[in-house]
């Protein structure tokens, strides 16, 4: 009899940013990272065990998609037919983290539908197959991704930090465009790592950028965790900038949003922005500050949504 389970799970935000991989077919990570689980944007997906064939449901659409044949493979290699059929309430592919939001939403359901009780540990090592972020997406609020050191990847996986309850404070989200990013996160990291003179200079920040980051957190400081992220965000896209041929991932409006934000902070508002393999600006702050930053950067985005932090990937009955 085929058993169907329902999961949802948000996207997250990497406040130190995970750019580079020391193992492709794993996806293990070169660097650390940290991030926050978003509660506005969601994955819904249902996974039905036990079918004729695979059969792959995205939007409302058939569609083929072979990270998700392995991931389900891993879970149990022996495995039947599996259904699954999966939205976003988002956009997806256009620097919005809707691979880790759509991973974490998969092993949940997917665990559930085949009878298998994995431990948190274990279902975030699974999503980090299908994409490296949605380690994260399996828990709420701050995280960060160990990287582990077996060679198999097991214990590399998202770590909870603060929950979802911690600190309240705001990921104000700008879209620049909605357009899908031309360069995909592997081959982007890849060409960073094997073009960028600044490369080894990255790699030697991520330690040290992810203590100071878990400490701001701890601390509720929210000056210290600002500057960490803009600084982990701007090397990051030095690597990207400065590889061959470029990666310039930013559009004109992602420019006049970063302009925006230290604008204002220029006039005491505290704000600060990240951004990631895409032209969205993201910008940290707090709840009392949110109104006003995202009436300042709605003049030069297609649409600004203001985000909380998030709960973990969870199943809906
Ligand atoms: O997990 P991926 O392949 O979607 O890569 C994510 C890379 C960044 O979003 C740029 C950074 C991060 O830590 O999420």
């Amino acid at each position: 009899m085929p058993v169907t389970a329902t999961a949802l799970a948000h996207p997250n935000i990497a406040l130190v940013k995970y750019w580079g991989k020391r193992d492709v077919a794993l996806n293990l990570p070169a660097v650390p990272s940290l991030s926050l689980t978003l509660d506005g944007y969601r994955t819904r997906t249902e996974v039905t065990w036990g079918v004729e064939q695979d059969e792959v449901v995205f939007g409302g659409q058939p569609v083929v998609d072979r990270k998700i044949a392995r991931v389900l493979d891993l879970l149990d290699p022996d495995r039947p037919g599996v259904r699954v059929v999966t939205d976003n309430d988002f956009p997806t592919g256009a620097g919005l983290a809707s691979s880790a939001s759509g991973f974490a939403a998969l092993v949940v359901a997917a665990a559930a539908a085949s009878g298998r009780d994995l431990s948190l540990e274990a279902l975030s090592v699974l999503a980090r197959r299908g994409s490296g972020s949605a380690c994260r997406s399996l828990y709420g609020g701050f995280v960060a991704w160990r990287m582990g050191e077996r060679a198999d990847g097991t214990d590399s996986h998202g770590v909870p930090v603060a929950d979802e309850g911690h600190w309240d404070v705001r990921m104000v989200v700008a879209l620049a465009s909605e357009a899908r990013k031309a360069v995909g996160s592997t081959e982007g990291m890849a060409r960073s790592r094997d073009t960028s003179p600044l490369w080894p200079s990255w790699l030697a920040g991520g330690e040290r950028d992810v203590a100071e980051a878990r400490q701001a957190v701890l601390d509720r400081d929210l000056e210290r965790l600002g500057t960490v992220m803009e600084r982990s965000t701007f090397a990051m896209h030095g690597t990207m900038t400065s590889a061959t041929p470029p990666l310039l991932y930013w559009q004109p409006a992602s420019v006049a949003l970063l302009h925006e934000v230290f604008a204002l902070r220029a006039r005491g508002i505290g704000a600060w922005a990240t951004m990631d393999a895409g032209p969205q600006v993201k910008v940290l702050c707090l709840r009392a500050d949110a109104d006003a930053v995202a009436e300042a950067l709605a003049p030069h985005a297609l649409r600004v949504v203001v985000h909380g932090p998030g709960p973990g990937a969870r199943l809906v009955t």
